[in-house]
């Protein structure tokens, strides 16, 4: 099965959204992922809910919206009528996770809970069957184009085992430092949802880079 692609519009260029909008409705991926950062929970600012309007406004795909916030309870509202079908917090920004997730699902939503490199997927255990997709940061969350770090294939492998385990249907989406060498072992690993920044758009023919992430399959 091949992957969902996700490419990162974060790494596009935001003088010229409409058009890194339409590029990517041209293409084949599935989602289009929006990091939102506040400068508090992650040392970066990004862009907030009027961008996301815009950027849905144009988009063909549906918007995964993962938020890099404190209190995301607070937002969870106004990011969904921006147009985001998929909304994660932050595992580390969520006092009451389990209500946080049931917030997101009463707004028709798909509930994901991303998680730091630093953050066990065992801790996930006694919500997973309420979670849609587990975004696993694969980099420390701030910025695009960082280093991939290696533990993440034994995570992936152990939430794989977890979701099994507890007959959950939740996707594992693996967000930072992907590109077309880790992709093939992450996939193997367990992964459904890749998420790509600047590995698509720094690429010469960012259309045809999305068709190679996507046509990676397990035989
Ligand atoms: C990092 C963001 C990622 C980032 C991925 O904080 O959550 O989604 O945009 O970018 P690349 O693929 O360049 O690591
Ligand atoms: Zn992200």
């Amino acid at each position: 099965m091949s992957p969902l692609i996700a490419p990162s519009i974060l790494a596009a260029d935001f003088a010229n959204l409409q058009r890194e909008v339409e590029m990517l409705n041209s293409s084949e991926a599935d989602y289009i992922h929006v990091d939102i950062m506040d400068g508090v929970f992650v040392p970066n600012i990004s862009f907030g809910i009027p961008v996301t309007e815009a950027i849905h406004r144009h988009a063909k795909k549906p918007l995964d919206v993962h938020l890099m916030i404190v209190n995301p309870d607070n937002y969870l509202e106004a990011f969904r009528k921006a147009g985001a079908e998929v909304i994660s917090v932050h595992y580390e920004a969520c006092n009451h996770l389990h209500r946080t997730l049931q917030a997101i699902t009463t707004l028709g939503a798909k509930a994901g809970v991303a998680i730091n490199p630093h953050t066990p997927v065992e801790l996930l255990s006694d919500v997973i069957q309420d979670i849609d997709l587990v975004c696993m940061m694969s980099v420390n969350p701030g910025f695009g184009g960082q280093k991939f770090i290696e533990n993440t294939y034994s995570k992936v492998s152990r939430l794989k085992d977890l979701i099994l385990a507890k007959g959950a249907k939740t996707k594992i989406e693996i967000d930072g430092g992907v590109n077309l060498q880790n992709a093939p072992k992450l996939l193997a690993s367990g992964a459904d949802v890749l998420v790509a920044g600047s590995f698509v758009f720094n690429s010469s023919d960012p259309v045809q880079t999305i068709s190679q992430l996507k046509e990676i399959a397990l035989v």
